[in-house]
C-alpha cells in the first residue's frame, strides 16, 4: 500500500466540502528560522506553527488543513544545497513568468500587469494554503504561521465556493467543475463518480513513480528524501469577465437565430427541455454555453448527452470515440484539455498530460440580474494545476491544446474558448451539427486574464523534514 502519511493532503485527495480558502505568499525572512519553522510544521505539535495537513485523513478531513509549496527561489533561500537544485527542471527553475508565451500571459495577463505580490516573483519563496470551515478559522491559521518572524507576509488571496448545497462545486461562468480527476490505485477519493479512462499510474502525479510513458520516470531531485513523492503546482490566479462571457453568449444566441440551419441545433419546441420556461433565444445561449465547455452548465458531459442538460447521466465516464466524438465539438474546454480516448495527433499524449485540479472561486457570484457596472468586484479562479511535470503537463496543456489547438487540424489556429487567449478580431469555434459542417461562431473575447501566480514544489513529509533539518 502507498503511504498517503508522506504526502501533503489535497493531492491525492481533495478537500472538497471545506468552503474558505486563503494563500499566504510569503518570503523567508530569516533562513534558520523558517526552517525551524518547516521542521516545527510537521512536528505533531498542534500549539504554534499550524501543522501540514498529509493524505491519511481517514474518512473525516480535519476542520482546517494547511499546506505548503515552495518556489525554486524559496529552496534556494532555505539553503537547499546547489547539487539538489541543480536537478530540479527548467521551467520550475526559471519560474512561470519565463513561461508567458507559452501560458498565453500576453496581453492584459502579461506579467508585467500583475498586481502584488506576483509583480516581485522572485521574493514569493513559500506559498501556505488555509482551508477551512470558517473564515475565522482562516485568521487564527494565518496568526500562528506568521507568528515566528520566520517568514514575511508579501500578500494574500482569497477563495470561497459558492453558498449553498447546490452551488458547491460551482465556478463562475456558471458551470460545475471539479468532476473530473485522474483517479490513482489505492487512493480512496480519487473513485467520487464511475469512470472509464484508465487509471493514472502514480508518476503523473508524485516523482519518483511509474508513469505511463514507457520507461519513463521523472527526474528525482535528490537527496530521495527531498524529491521523492514531492510534486509541482501551477498556482494560477485567473480572473473571469463573467459579464462578457454572458454577453457573448447574448450575440452568439442572435446571430443563430438568424441563421437557416438552426433547427438542426434547437429543434422546435425542444427549448423546455434545455431548461424550465426558456424562450428560444435563452435555450440558444445555453448550447453555446454548453459547446463551450464541452458539459452542460449542470455538468452533463455532451459525449453522453449532446442535446439536452440530463442529470441522470453518468459525469465523467464516457470516451471521445463513436458517438461521443461526434457529440462533443473537438473545440471544446473539456475536450482539448483532456482528449482521453479519443484520436489526436501526438497519440502518445493521450493519457500522459493528466492534472490534478484543485480550485475555488474567488470575488463574489456574477447576479445577472444587475446590469454590468464599471467597478464590479474582480471576479475568478484560484486555481491550481498539479502534475509530476510542469514542462510535459501543465505546459504542454497550455501550449499546444489550449492555445493553438494541434491535437487536430480541424482546430488548430484556434485558442480554447473558455480559458484561451482569445482576440476577437481572428477567434473562431466551431458548433458540431448532426449532418454536414459545423456552424462557425465568430468574435470571441478574452474571457479569462492571468493576475498572478507561481510555479511551486510541493514537498512530501519527508521533504518538509529534510529542509527543516538543514544547517548551513
Ligand atoms: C478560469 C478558467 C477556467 C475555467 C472557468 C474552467 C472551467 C472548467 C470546467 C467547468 C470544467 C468541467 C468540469 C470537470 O470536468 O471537472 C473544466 C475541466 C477541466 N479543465 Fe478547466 N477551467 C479553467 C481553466 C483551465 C486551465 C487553465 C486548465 C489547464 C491548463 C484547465 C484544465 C482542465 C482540465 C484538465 C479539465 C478536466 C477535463 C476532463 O478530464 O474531462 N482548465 N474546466
Amino acid at each position: 500500500m502507498f503511504d498517503l502519511a508522506d504526502v501533503q493532503g489535497n493531492i491525492l485527495r481533495g478537500y472538497t466540502g471545506k468552503p474558505h480558502v486563503r494563500y499566504l505568499i510569503l518570503e523567508v525572512a530569516d533562513a534558520m528560522a523558517a526552517r525551524r519553522w518547516l521542521a516545527a510544521s510537521i512536528s505533531g505539535r498542534y500549539h504554534g506553527v499550524p501543522q501540514i495537513t498529509t493524505g491519511d485523513w481517514g474518512t473525516a478531513k480535519p476542520e482546517t488543513c494547511f499546506n505548503i509549496g515552495l518556489t525554486y527561489e524559496g529552496l534556494r533561500a532555505l539553503g537547499t544545497p546547489s547539487s539538489s537544485l541543480a536537478m530540479l527542471p527548467n521551467e520550475f527553475i526559471a519560474g512561470m513568468t519565463a513561461s508567458a508565451a507559452k501560458l498565453g500571459d500576453v496581453g492584459h495577463s502579461a506579467p508585467e500587469k500583475w498586481p502584488a505580490p506576483f509583480n516581485e516573483p522572485k521574493r514569493i519563496h513559500l506559498i501556505a494554503t488555509i482551508y477551512a470551515d470558517k473564515v475565522e478559522q482562516l485568521e487564527q491559521i494565518q496568526q500562528r504561521a506568521l507568528d515566528r518572524n520566520a517568514l514575511t507576509l508579501l500578500g494574500t488571496r482569497e477563495g470561497c465556493t459558492f453558498p449553498g448545497e447546490k452551488e458547491r462545486d460551482f465556478v463562475h461562468f456558471g458551470y460545475r467543475d471539479n468532476i473530473s480527476q485522474p483517479r490513482f490505485e489505492g487512493v480512496p477519493d480519487s473513485q467520487r463518480h464511475p469512470d472509464r479512462q484508465p487509471k493514472a499510474p502514480l508518476g503523473t502525479v508524485l516523482l519518483g513513480h511509474p508513469t505511463n510513458l514507457e520507461g519513463l520516470t521523472w527526474r528525482v531531485p535528490q537527496p530521495a528524501e527531498l524529491g521523492h513523492n514531492g510534486t509541482f503546482n501551477a498556482f494560477r490566479v485567473l480572473k473571469q469577465d463573467v459579464a462578457g462571457f454572458e454577453k457573448y453568449l447574448d450575440q452568439a444566441a442572435s446571430f443563430l437565430l438568424q441563421h437557416p440551419r438552426v433547427e438542426e441545433l434547437l429543434p422546435p419546441g425542444n427549448e423546455e427541455k434545455i431548461g424550465k420556461g426558456l424562450s428560444r433565444c435563452e435555450a440558444l445561449r445555453e448550447i453555446v454555453a454548453a459547446n463551450l465547455c464541452g458539459r452542460w452548465r449542470d455538468g452533463t458531459p455532451l459525449a453522453l448527452s449532446a442535446e439536452i442538460p440530463d442529470p441522470k447521466m453518468d459525469l465523467t465516464d464516457f470516451d471521445y470515440v463513436g458517438v461521443g466524438d461526434s457529440r462533443c465539438p473537438h473545440g471544446a474546454h473539456i475536450r482539448r484539455c483532456n482528449p482521453r480516448g479519443g484520436q489526436i495527433v501526438q497519440r502518445i499524449a493521450n493519457n500522459s498530460r493528466r492534472l490534478v485540479r484543485r480550485g475555488v472561486p474567488y470575488g463574489p457570484p456574477y447576479d445577472p440580474a444587475k446590469p454590468f457596472e464599471r467597478d464590479e468586484p474582480e471576479r475568478g479562479l484560484l486555481g491550481n494545476f498539479i502534475g509530476a511535470s510542469l514542462g510535459a503537463q501543465f505546459e504542454a496543456m497550455s501550449c499546444d491544446w489550449l492555445n493553438l489547438g494541434l491535437q487536430d487540424p480541424r482546430i488548430t489556429g484556434s485558442n480554447d474558448p473558455i480559458s484561451g487567449a482569445n482576440d476577437p478580431r481572428t477567434s473562431w469555434f466551431d458548433l458540431p451539427l448532426t449532418s454536414g459542417d459545423p456552424i462557425r461562431l465568430h468574435g470571441l473575447p478574452e474571457f479569462v486574464s492571468t493576475r498572478g501566480g507561481a510555479y511551486t514544489f510541493l514537498p512530501s513529509i519527508s521533504a518538509i523534514r529534510y529542509l527543516g533539518s538543514l544547517t548551513t
